[in-house]
């Protein structure tokens, strides 16, 4: 991708990458993602802020050479080595720069790539870097979502760079109002990336929105023309506000376990609460981090195979764990043709992630008039008082 001039002496100079499908190898990435990094050329001296992924250094590199630009400093909001990774190769093609980071992501980027630290400035919040005409201030924001995570804002031109926070793994686009599902992509990249660090956050946002704003541009996805938008998404996501409706992953066998979980379903609809089901074999798990981001109930679904859970609703479990939603209560549907121990395992699994286990449901083989009574109770509980 080009260079795209965002305002005088500012331009994007990331790439895309759009044939990506897999990030962190957890992540699924269907519309490929961005590596996007900005250049901020002032009268006296010129920024990089962030790098790009290892592997596409030579889009950078011709982005800079056709600006004819030679940063004197690489801001390094994050060390994660899709926007740090580079960072290396940059300070070799430009002998002369230095790494702007927090102190602690020099340690970081000390224990990742070895950067020389008779190279390396540290900064902390409110420290600024002044370019001539350009100045560039810092804002420390940690677990956003790695500790040693900031935020760079561009005073005179009111511009943000985020790294992550306000991103979206997207390639599509340049900026978020041209992108008709950018809500989308954005509110997926929340529940894979942000979720689990919700009060991180807020505490970022708070910073951010005492900033005035012209331009939100994260590292990831498109540029944010209109600040609020992404704004108000993230005032309710990291509040951890959800929607009364329920979140159903699941994986059957023989039809046993299904047949509890569209039971549940049909009960839900007729009550007119929400309901979304994810047949875990099938299901794209950004697609159900997204729905996760404001559910209010959870369930699981699965039979007992080999003596325990079956392996796709127990990845489920510990994503559920790990991802930290908001939703309050979850439910348990199970079968099993020898043996129980799936709704079991599954409760072990959940312990910590701070769900109430509002009701578990368990057939011994076809389930019977009984489970299905017990299925419109654990519809019951699961929405008592919405
Ligand atoms: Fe886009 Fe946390 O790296």
């Amino acid at each position: 991708m080009a260079a795209i001039q965002l305002k005088s002496g500012v331009h994007a100079v990331g790439v895309k990458d759009w044939e990506r499908r897999l990030f962190d190898g957890l992540i699924p990435l269907p519309q490929g993602t961005s590596y996007n990094a900005y250049l901020v050329q002032g009268d006296s001296a010129t920024a990089l802020i962030d790098t790009v992924n290892p592997g596409f250094e030579g889009g950078l590199m011709a982005n800079l050479n056709a600006l004819d630009a030679t940063p004197d400093y690489i801001v390094m909001n994050h060390a994660e080595p899709d926007h740090a990774g580079s960072i290396s190769c940059m300070l070799e093609a430009f002998p002369r720069a230095r790494v702007v980071l927090s102190s602690k992501g020099a340690e970081m980027a000390s224990a990742l790539y070895g950067h020389p630290r008779d190279r390396v400035d540290t900064v902390a919040t409110g420290d600024t870097l002044t370019l001539g005409g350009k100045t560039l201030r810092f804002l420390e924001a940690p677990f956003v979502h790695w500790p040693e995570t900031m935020l760079t804002y561009l005073e005179e031109d009111k511009i943000l760079f985020p790294c992550d926070f306000l991103g979206a793994h997207t390639a599509a686009g340049v900026y978020a109002d041209e992108l008709e599902d950018w809500q989308t992509a954005a509110k997926r990249y929340f529940g894979e990336i942000m979720m689990p660090f919700r009060r991180a956050g807020q505490r970022a946002l708070q910073q951010v929105e005492a900033l005035e704003l012209d331009l939100i541009a994260p590292s990831h996805g498109p540029i944010h023309r209109e600040p609020e938008r992404v704004l108000s998404l993230y005032r309710r996501w990291t509040a951890g506000e959800t929607e009364p409706k329920v979140a159903v992953a699941y994986v059957s066998m023989w039809g046993a376990t299904e047949r509890l979980v569209r039971h549940l379903a049909d009960t839900l609809l007729e009550q007119e609460i929400q309901v979304r089901l994810f047949p875990l074999p099938q299901t794209d798990l950004g697609e159900l981090a997204a729905e996760l981001v404001d559910s209010r109930a959870i369930v699981l679904g699965a039979p007992t195979v080999l003596g325990g859970l079956h392996p796709a609703a127990a990845y489920a479990a510990l994503l559920v764990r790990a991802l930290k939603p908001p939703a309050e209560r979850a439910g348990l549907l199970s079968s099993y043709g020898w043996a129980a121990g799936a709704a079991r395992q599954a409760q072990e699994l959940l312990q910590g992630s701070k769900l109430e286990i509002a009701g578990v449901v368990e057939a011994h083989g076809t389930p019977q008039p009984e489970h299905f009574a017990q299925v419109r109770q654990l519809a019951e509980a699961l929405t008592r008082g919405w």
